[in-house]
């Protein structure tokens, strides 16, 4: 399952709203960067970790026969355990015109045959090679946005833009940093026409560890961003999950003959 968070004009935020959900997220998950502006999470809160590979090798390699057998090889572990894995974006934006989207999003939308959930980072909806077909392709599509008016606006049109795209039905919401500077989550929802999926603090001392690897610290999971993230991640799991299977056509009935236990029949 595939969801995909972008972000109108003037709306910072969204590397590090992904990666906090991505932390947080309730399932195995892979946090997939394709801004086409680049990949920051390597640079922020890898503090300058290399990449073995990403999406400029796994495109390589889908040009040599299949992306679905190399994505592994391309994905760095962003917790112990490996439950979260990151692929790492773009090191250099000017790759971002060979890479064939489509073929990246058809790959992404079903990672290990659907066990394993992907959130994409798309960046600003109006950049240039903006991952279209991830959009498309996404049970789910949340547009981050501020509070302000100006935030807000953006936001909106941003979502009548994608509401146009004639992708697969995907549900379109948006997460709102910093709600209440000035407004709410509710009269948010209310001008965009789509649920607001949840809204993350402003939280600076927890953000600057995601975007820019400060120090964690003891209290880091404890961090007003991070207990935020980790209810938006369940609802936003939840929501996009019940999408994905109203969208997903039910298996095809199984005849009485095949629907047999041991020799006998089931029913
Ligand atoms: N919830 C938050 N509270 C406080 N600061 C935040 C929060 N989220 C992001 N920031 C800060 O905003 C700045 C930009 O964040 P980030 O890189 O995630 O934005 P972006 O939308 O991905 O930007 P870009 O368009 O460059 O990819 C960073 O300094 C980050 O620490
Ligand atoms: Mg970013």
């Amino acid at each position: 399952m595939l969801i995909a968070l972008c972000s109108a004009k003037g709306a910072p935020g969204v590397t590090t709203s992904g990666l906090a959900l991505a932390l947080c997220w309730p399932r195995p998950l892979v946090l997939a960067e394709l801004d086409p502006a680049g990949g920051d999470v390597l640079a922020g809160y890898g503090r300058g970790e290399v990449s073995a590979g990403g999406l400029a090798d796994l495109e390589l390699a889908a040009r040599r026969g299949g992306p679905a057998r190399h994505l592994d090889a391309q994905l760095m572990r962003l917790d112990a355990e490996g439950r979260v894995r990151l692929l790492p974006g773009l090191a250099d934006p000017a790759g971002a015109r060979h890479v064939d989207w489509d073929r990246l999003a058809t790959v992404l939308a079903s990672v290990e045959g659907g066990a394993v959930d992907v959130v994409a980072d798309c960046g600003r909806l109006h950049a240039e090679h903006f991952p279209l077909p991830a959009v498309r392709r996404a049970a789910a599509v949340v547009v981050v946005t501020g509070s302000t008016l100006r935030a807000v606006r953006a936001a909106a049109r941003a979502i009548a833009e994608l509401q146009a795209e004639k992708g697969r039905g995907g549900m379109l919401g948006a997460l709102v940093v910093g709600a209440g500077e000035p407004y709410g989550e509710r009269e948010i929802g209310e001008a965009l026409g789509v649920p607001v999926v949840g809204s993350l603090p402003r939280d600076a001392k927890a953000a600057a560890v995601l975007s820019d690897g400060e120090p964690a610290g003891r209290l880091f999971a404890q961090s007003a961003l991070l207990r935020a993230a980790r209810a938006v991640a369940a609802r936003l799991a939840d929501s996009a999950a019940a999408q994905e299977s109203r969208l997903t056509p039910p298996p095809a009935p199984v005849s009485a003959a095949e629907a047999t236990v041991g020799g006998s029949r089931v029913r």
